[in-house]
């Protein structure tokens, strides 16, 4: 995955969430010391895995407690001048596996987009999905969530927590919000858990008004990640909008 990571030379490394299995300190720390070793900006939001599950006492009082320790912030925010990323925290005590977003959330995430250049891209990282859920429920308050990001002009949402990889339109899904963003879901990384397909992470390539997603999946004969499926995106009056690849190799090398 480093090594994958390093070739693709991003600008800024997003990690949707659940970071450890139990919210334990070692994992914590193995986990930030694997991502400080690639040396890169980084945007990283907690997961439900990233709240203690069975310290009752701590998953209520201080459920961030640990992951702050080792990360700080739980809604970081990058901003240069051709993106902007907020980082939002929908892990919650009071569910066990679902996740939630709230309007000061929202609200809050607009904001620190309202300084961002007009042709910088908007993106919002979450860790519950707003689609492509891999049979988990979306983050709760979806519909009024992605009213809002339209509103803001969101360009993309990257989710994690399905383990199943993906990319579209949010119109596919909430036809009422009018202008589409992109919904980017993100596999499993590194861990073993895996749902069907292996290990992956998306290589987003952003020249706008073009986006194209590359996804990268371990290959065991190969030895390494490799890219094993490609999404093509461009930005129209209705939003962003899948499209043919074929002008947009570039994006590729
Ligand atoms: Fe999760």
């Amino acid at each position: 995955m480093k090594d994958a990571i390093a070739a693709a030379s991003p600008d800024v490394l997003v990690v949707s969430g659940d970071l450890t299995q139990r919210a334990r300190d070692v994992e914590f720390a193995e986990a930030k010391a694997f991502l400080d070793s690639m040396a890169l900006p980084m945007i990283v939001v907690p997961g439900n895995h990233d709240v203690p599950l069975y310290n009752v006492l701590a998953r209520w009082r201080t459920p961030l407690a640990a992951y702050r320790r080792h990360f700080g912030e739980d809604e970081p925010v990058y901003v240069d001048d051709e993106i902007a990323i907020a980082g939002i925290n929908t892990a919650r005590s009071f569910t066990v596996e679902g996740g939630r977003i709230n309007r000061r959330q929202i609200e809050t995430a607009c904001k620190r987009f309202a300084g961002a250049g007009s042709d910088a891209t908007r993106i919002v990282v979450t860790h519950h999905p707003f689609d492509f859920a891999g049979g988990k429920g979306v983050v709760g308050r979806a519909h009024m969530a992605v009213a809002a990001f339209v509103q803001g002009g969101v360009d993309l949402i990257v989710s994690g927590h399905g383990h199943v990889a993906g990319a579209g339109e949010s119109a596919r899904r909430y036809s009422a919000a009018g202008r589409s963003m992109l919904l980017v879901q993100a596999g499993t990384a590194t861990s073993g858990r895996l749902r069907g397909e292996g290990n992956s992470c998306n290589i987003i390539r952003i020249e706008r008004p073009r986006i194209a997603i590359q996804r990268l999946t371990w290959h065991e004969a190969q030895g390494r990640f490799a890219p094993s499926h490609n999404d093509h995106f461009q930005l129209t009056p209705n939003g962003w909008s899948r499209t043919l690849s074929a002008d947009l190799h570039h994006l590729q090398s």
